[in-house]
C-alpha cells in the first residue's frame, strides 16, 4: 500500500509539470484529490490494514496529499500570473498617443448660399413658402398657363410619374399654391429641388435648386421687379456685379425677362463656361400673367404682381467662383472642405 501511495505521488508530480492551463489544473485536482480521486480510493482500502500499519499509512497518505496540494497550488498561482500578464499585454493602452480630433461638419456651399439669399429677401419683408417636389401636372403646368402642347411639357424636359403627376420642373407651382390660399399682399420666396431630364454639363444638372419669388399687391409694376432684383444681386455679389435683363417669354408672366450676371470665370470676355457669351443666366422673371392670377382666384383688375425663378447652383457658382456645377453633387471632401 505504501508503494501504491508513493507511485501516485511520483505520477502526480510528473503530471503536474505538464499542466498548461487552469482548466487542466482543475481536472488534475479531481483526478488525484477529488472524492473519487486516486488517493481517496487508496485510503478507502485502509480497513484491510493491521492496526499498527494504519497510522503509518494514514500519515503517509496525508503527507502525500499535502505535497500534491501544495505543488498544485503553486502551479495554479504561476498559471494565473501568466494569464494576467498576457491579458495586460493584450490590453495595453498607450496613454501618450495623441487623441483623434472629431471632424466638425460645415454647411454645404449650396446651403450656405441659400441661407444668405433667404437673409437678403427676409430683410426685404419676404417670408418662406414651400411646395411638394412630386407635383400635380395642374400646378406645374396647367394653372401656370402652360397648355398641353407647350414645348416645356415635352417628356424630354420633364420627368413624368404618370399623366397627371410630375417631378416638378420648376418652383413656379408654389406660386399657384400660395395664391390659392393667401389673400394679397403676398411676398414670398420658395426654395426647393426641381428636376429636368437635361443633359449634364458644367451649368446643367437633372436635379437642381430654384428659388421662386412672388409679390402680389395693388399697383406692383415691372419697376418693382427690377428694383428688387437689383438690390438682391448687389447685396449678394457686391456693387460692381453687372446685371442684364433680356426680354424673354414665359407662359405665366407677361412681360417676361431673363436675368444674367457677368460671367464669373471670364468676367464678360467669353469662355467655355458661359459658352462665349460673357454672361450667365441666373433667373427668369416677369409680371404675373393675368390669367394665372385669375386661375388662383385673384382679380387681375385689382391686383398685379411679379415673379422670378432663380437657379441656386448658378448663383452659388458665381458666389464662390466655381466653374463646374457637378462639383456640388460629387460629395468630394477635398472640394467641400474649402467652404
Ligand atoms: C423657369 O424655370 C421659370 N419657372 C422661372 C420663372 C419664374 C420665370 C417665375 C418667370 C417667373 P428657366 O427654365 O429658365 O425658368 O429656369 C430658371 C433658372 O434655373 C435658370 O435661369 C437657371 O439658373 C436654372 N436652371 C435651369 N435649368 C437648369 C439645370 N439643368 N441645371 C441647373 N440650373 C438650371
Ligand atoms: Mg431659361
Amino acid at each position: 500500500m505504501k508503494e501504491k501511495i508513493e507511485n501516485i505521488k511520483s505520477q502526480a508530480m510528473a503530471e503536474i509539470e505538464t499542466i498548461s492551463d487552469l482548466k487542466l489544473a482543475d481536472e488534475f485536482r479531481v483526478k488525484y484529490l477529488g472524492k473519487k480521486g486516486e488517493l481517496t480510493s487508496v485510503l478507502r482500502g485502509m480497513g484491510a490494514l493491521s492496526p499498527e500499519e494504519r497510522p503509518i499509512i494514514g500519515a503517509l497518505a496525508n503527507k502525500v496529499r499535502e505535497q500534491i496540494e501544495e505543488s498544485l497550488q503553486n502551479k495554479i498561482e504561476a498559471l494565473s500570473a501568466k494569464q494576467q500578464d498576457e491579458k495586460l499585454a493584450a490590453e495595453e493602452i498607450d496613454v501618450t498617443i495623441h487623441g483623434k480630433k472629431p471632424q466638425v461638419g460645415r454647411l454645404h456651399p449650396l446651403s450656405a448660399v441659400l441661407d444668405r439669399i433667404k437673409d437678403i429677401f427676409i430683410g426685404m419683408g419676404f417670408t418662406i413658402a414651400e411646395g411638394p417636389e412630386v407635383e400635380l401636372d395642374y400646378y406645374n403646368f396647367e394653372a401656370l398657363n402652360i397648355p398641353k402642347n407647350h414645348p416645356a411639357r415635352d417628356s424630354q424636359d420633364t420627368f413624368y410619374i404618370n399623366e397627371n403627376v410630375v417631378l416638378r420642373s420648376q418652383t413656379s407651382p408654389v406660386q399657384v399654391r400660395v395664391m390659392e390660399n393667401t389673400k394679397p399682399p403676398i411676398r414670398i420666396i420658395a426654395p426647393g429641388r426641381v428636376y429636368r431630364s437635361d443633359a449634364v454639363d458644367a451649368t446643367h444638372s437633372p436635379l437642381f435648386h430654384q428659388i421662386e419669388g412672388l409679390v402680389v399687391d395693388k399697383g406692383i409694376t415691372m419697376g418693382d421687379l427690377k428694383g428688387t432684383l437689383e438690390v438682391f444681386v448687389r447685396a449678394l455679389y457686391g456693387e460692381e456685379a453687372k446685371v442684364r435683363f433680356r426680354p424673354h417669354h414665359f407662359p405665366f408672366t407677361e412681360p417676361s425677362a431673363e436675368v444674367d450676371v457677368s460671367c464669373f470665370v471670364c468676367n464678360g470676355e467669353g469662355c467655355s463656361v458661359c459658352k462665349g457669351e460673357g454672361w450667365i443666366e441666373i433667373l427668369g422673371a416677369g409680371m404675373v400673367h393675368p390669367r394665372v392670377l385669375k386661375n388662383c382666384g385673384i382679380d387681375p383688375e385689382v391686383y398685379s404682381g411679379f415673379a422670378f425663378g432663380l437657379g441656386l447652383e448658378r448663383v452659388a457658382m458665381r458666389h464662390y467662383d466655381i466653374d463646374d456645377l457637378r462639383l456640388f453633387f460629387d460629395n468630394d471632401m477635398r472640394f467641400l472642405k474649402q467652404f
